[in-house]
């Protein structure tokens, strides 16, 4: 189990261990080509392809990928059947290079509503990688943050019956979250230029740092993750904290003894 940011400071690190995406923009990628939707879609599964292999280059260890909400069933039939058929074209393909490459695959939502196919190639996908530990890419697919923490309240609650609902707490809940297996997000990105949430990961976005940017999903390459990792270095965590108490903390747990090394880089305030 990993820790909850609410309850425990977590750990700072300069590389994002989770880092979680809203790939937005496929449509007006399209539309600005004169294209279909469809042919954005088809160009948002190579953007993935491009951030799962920096995301192992970067030695990030852990992406989770908002491929369909629990909303975009709300779209003409048409476009889901679509991205239902990129979903199944995915698995097939993309799994078995996935696995050599040692990423573990997960899909997070209420898979209940996808076709039995695509749930059999979920099923099969996760087994094949369960323990591959270079990468974990979670996919959200028929996934809703307000989902997610039903999902997980009323099971809490079934395992629970003896229990009076005022009893429970935060780490009593965390199990049952769909992305229990992780670390929280330290980075979210979206893309497409809008600066909602759109019912994501609700419950684990809490200390999450947020990082928006214009780019169409589809022109979303390397460059532009480490420009979102830059952005993140740069961000001072508090997590409800002060910023006199991280540098104070830092003060102490560099050891009397240290030499800073004069290029370091420093995080002190210049108007401290
Ligand atoms: C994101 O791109 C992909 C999905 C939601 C499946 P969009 O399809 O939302 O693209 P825009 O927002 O219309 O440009
Ligand atoms: C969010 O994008 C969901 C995914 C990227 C899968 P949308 O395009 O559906 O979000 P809204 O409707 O603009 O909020
Ligand atoms: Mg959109």
């Amino acid at each position: 189990m990993h820790n909850s940011s609410t309850l425990v400071v977590p750990e700072a690190s300069s590389i994002p261990r989770h880092v979680a995406v809203i790939m937005d923009g496929n449509g007006r990628w399209a539309k600005r080509r004169h294209l279909p939707r469809f042919a954005g879609h088809q160009r948002g599964v190579e953007a993935v392809r491009a951030a799962v292999k920096c995301c192992v280059d970067r030695g990030i260890g852990y992406l989770t990928l908002f491929a369909f909400s629990s909303e975009n069933w709300r779209r003409p039939a048409e476009e889901v059947a679509l991205l239902m058929e990129l979903f199944t074209g995915a698995l097939t393909k993309e799994v078995a290079k996935m696995h050599r490459n040692g990423v573990r695959l997960r899909v997070i939502g209420d898979l209940r509503r996808f076709d039995s196919r695509i749930q059999s190639l979920i099923t099969e996908a996760e087994r094949l990688t369960e323990a591959n530990t270079t990468l974990t890419v979670t996919i959200a697919a028929n996934y809703g943050g307000r989902w997610d923490m039903l999902q997980a309240l009323a099971r809490l609650v079934k395992d629970n019956p003896e229990r009076a609902s005022g009893e429970f707490t935060e780490a009593d809940l965390a199990p049952y979250l769909s992305m229990s297996y992780a670390p929280e997000p330290d980075l979210f990105i979206r893309t497409g230029g809008e600066h909602r949430i759109s019912n994501f990961l609700l419950w684990q976005l809490a200390y999450t740092e947020l990082y928006f940017t214009d780019a169409l999903w589809p022109d979303f390459g390397a460059e532009c993750l480490d420009e979102a990792i830059a952005w993140y270095a740069g961000r001072e965590r508090r997590f409800g904290r002060t910023s006199e108490q991280l540098e104070s903390g830092k003060r102490a747990s560099s050891g009397a003894g240290d030499v800073a090394s004069p290029g370091a880089p420093r995080r002190t305030r210049a108007n401290a």
